[in-house]
């Protein structure tokens, strides 16, 4: 995977996302045998969007393997304030660091930025399209949370329209066996056709969708909450109408599956009651924690660097 760039969940097959898992766990298992080898390497994180997880999960993930890290998490501190492009930013990146990870509030700039890289290039959300980083983490924490990738209905919940975390999972979850989607949003904010025709109905995959969150919670293996994106909305009434329409309280848990798992990529707003973060089910820290530890495999296998 040497030099290679992430721009979209599907640029890896599902062999190489099973040996970035494998390595992840390598990784939990014994962090200290991987602590220097990325001595001479430095990473440079470009965030044009605000970000704690993602961000800092790249950076702890660089440090914890004994790399360097430079890099902005607010443009208007380096010369994009003074109308430099995408390209000529990342040109001059790729002069001093050996991977980039970028954010940008532009859908596609993520095309962009990987085509003007000449260093491994990953995106770390581009608007509201494409999230891969976040998708792998959400792999990884099925993976070992579940036991399997396959055999799964999984119910996705909040905002499916702008959710980049939502099309990036569903766009790497069709690639494996026996997986039913249950879609549960206000109407406004569904999953956008193109997902449904270029991903759902090309791989004839089976989904439901509900705007009731009560009805379906029985059926689910997984529940994947979001939050409504609200920077991504044109009008600020829209999203105060639409914000609150699902919160899973301990209440609306009551008919889950005692198995049930869930997952949010976080920030939370109000989609989650905190009075659900002790009950056993709730594995959104987690999922955080194992962001670190995918990114960590990631930037190794992209670096070319092999430990054995
Ligand atoms: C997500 C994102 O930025 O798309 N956050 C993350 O990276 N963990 C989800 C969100 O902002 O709602």
């Amino acid at each position: 995977m040497k030099g290679k760039k992430l721009i979209d969940p599907s640029d890896l097959t599902t062999t190489e996302i099973e040996d970035l898992i494998k390595l992840a766990n390598q990784i939990i298992q014994n962090e200290e045998k991987y602590s220097k080898c990325c001595e001479n390497k430095l990473l440079a994180t470009l965030f044009y969007e605000p970000s704690t997880r993602t961000r800092f999960s790249f950076e702890a993930a660089m440090l914890r393997l004994g790399g360097k890290v430079i890099g902005f998490s607010e443009p208007n501190s380096s010369s994009v304030a003074k109308g430099e492009s995408i390209s000529d930013t990342i040109q001059t990146v790729c002069c001093y660091a050996d991977i980039i990870a970028m954010r940008h509030p532009k859908e596609g700039s993520a095309y962009v930025a990987a085509n003007a890289s000449t260093v491994s290039f990953i995106n770390a959300g581009d608007g509201g399209h494409f999230h891969p980083t976040q998708t792998l983490t959400d792999l990884l924490t099925i993976s070992n949370l579940k036991g399997r990738l396959d055999n799964l209905v999984i119910g996705l919940c909040g905002d499916l329209k702008f959710g980049r975390t939502v099309h990036s999972l569903i766009k790497a979850m069709s690639r494996y066996q026996n997986i039913t989607f249950i879609f549960i949003s206000p109407e406004e904010l569904q999953v956008p056709d193109y997902i449904k025709k270029e991903v759902l109905e090309k791989n004839k995959l089976k989904y439901d969708e509900s705007t009731n969150l009560e009805e379906v919670i029985s059926k689910l293996d997984i529940l994947y909450m979001t939050r409504v994106q609200k920077e991504r909305f044109f009008n600020e009434s829209d999203y105060i109408r639409l914000k609150d329409m699902f919160i899973l309280d301990l209440e609306k848990l009551k008919n889950a599956k005692k198995d049930l798992t869930i997952l949010h990529p976080l920030p939370r707003v109000n989609e989650i009651s905190t009075e659900i973060d002790d009950d056993p089910r709730a594995a959104y820290f987690k999922q955080a924690k194992f962001g670190m530890y995918i990114r960590m495999a990631l930037i190794l296998k992209f670096l070319g660097i092999e430990v054995d």
